[in-house]
Formats: structure tokens, sequence, C-alpha cells
């Protein structure tokens, strides 16, 4: 995943700055990308694609921005974010599973492994985990539907996951 790399601010100065600073730098990184589509008419959905990919989520702050870029209410901005699984109103973890739900995954086990990620991660699905380390998404096929069930970790893709699988590829990255 592209993540623009949006600077903290230093640990010495007071949390509200530090927040506000935060802020300022995702509002920033916004309007950069409502520029680049200032004559494209209809470009919310790709304006929402590409703050997402550059900051890892929607911040609601930034949404009244994008709704008069955009010639739209907030409520339809926030309308579009909440309706389409793909985007974050939060943060995601520092990794994010994603695990495919879609009929040929179902059919080979997909609602089973995704029962077995819950449980094991201690977090439902669109939840994140307590300690931040994973997020873990219902996606809708990943394209790997020959070699299902299939679920993505980090935006790489996994085929023939069992919970057991599963599990090995947890162990594999770093909380
Ligand atoms: S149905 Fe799961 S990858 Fe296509």
């Amino acid at each position: 995943m592209r993540q623009e790399q949006v600077q903290q601010a230093q640990p010495a100065q007071p949390a509200h700055e530090a927040h506000e600073a935060h802020e300022a730098q995702q509002l920033a990184a916004v309007q950069r990308i409502l520029q680049a589509h200032e004559n494209e008419p209809g470009a919310l959905l790709p304006v929402l694609h590409d703050v997402q990919d550059a900051l890892g989520y929607i911040p609601a702050h930034t949404v009244a921005v994008i709704a008069e870029a955009q010639n739209l209410s907030r409520a339809e901005v926030h309308g579009v974010v909440t309706y389409y699984h793909h985007f974050r109103s939060e943060p995601a973890g520092r990794h994010v599973i994603q695990i495919c739900r879609a009929e040929a995954c179902q059919s080979m086990g997909a609602d089973a492994l995704l029962a077995h990620a819950e449980l094991r991660l201690g977090c439902s699905a669109h939840g994140t985990t307590k300690d931040g380390a994973f997020t873990l998404e219902p996606a809708f096929c990943l394209g790997l539907c020959a070699s299902s069930p299939a679920m993505t970790l980090d935006d790489q893709p996994h085929a023939r996951v069992t919970p057991r699988s599963f599990d090995a590829l947890l162990a594999q990255v770093a909380p």
C-alpha cells in the first residue's frame, strides 16, 4: 500500500499541538489530492481512494473539505465512505489482513477461516486488535478464486489458506 509519510510532531510537543499539527499535515495531503483531481467531474471515488492510499484511512476532519471540493454535502461523502467496505474511517492496525468472503472462497471454507481469524486475533471483522497490530477485514474476491480460500496480509496474496497456515503467516510478521 502506498502510504504518504505524514511526519508525527516531536514527542516534546504538547499533545494537543501535536494532534493539530498531524491534522494539518493530513489536510495538506488531502488538498494536494483534490488539486490533482480538480478538473475531473465526478471524482469522489478516485479522490477517496487516493486519500486512503496516502493516509491509510479517510479522517473525519477531512470530509468537509472533500465535500466542498466535490460540490457535495458532508452527508453524501460520509455515505460513500461508509457504503464501501474498502474505505476506512479509522486508522488501520500495523498489519492488515483481508479474508475473501466471495462465493468461491465461501464454498472452500472462508467463513470458518474468518471465524478462526476472529478468535485468534480477538477482534471481529472490520476490527483492530487491542494492541493495534492487526486489522481484520472481509474482502470480496481477491482474484485467487481457483486457489481459494484466499487472503492477503499487508497486500501480499495467500492462497488455499487453512487455519494452520493462517497462524503460521501471522507468526512470520512482527507484531
Ligand atoms: S472468490 Fe475469493 S478470491 Fe475470488
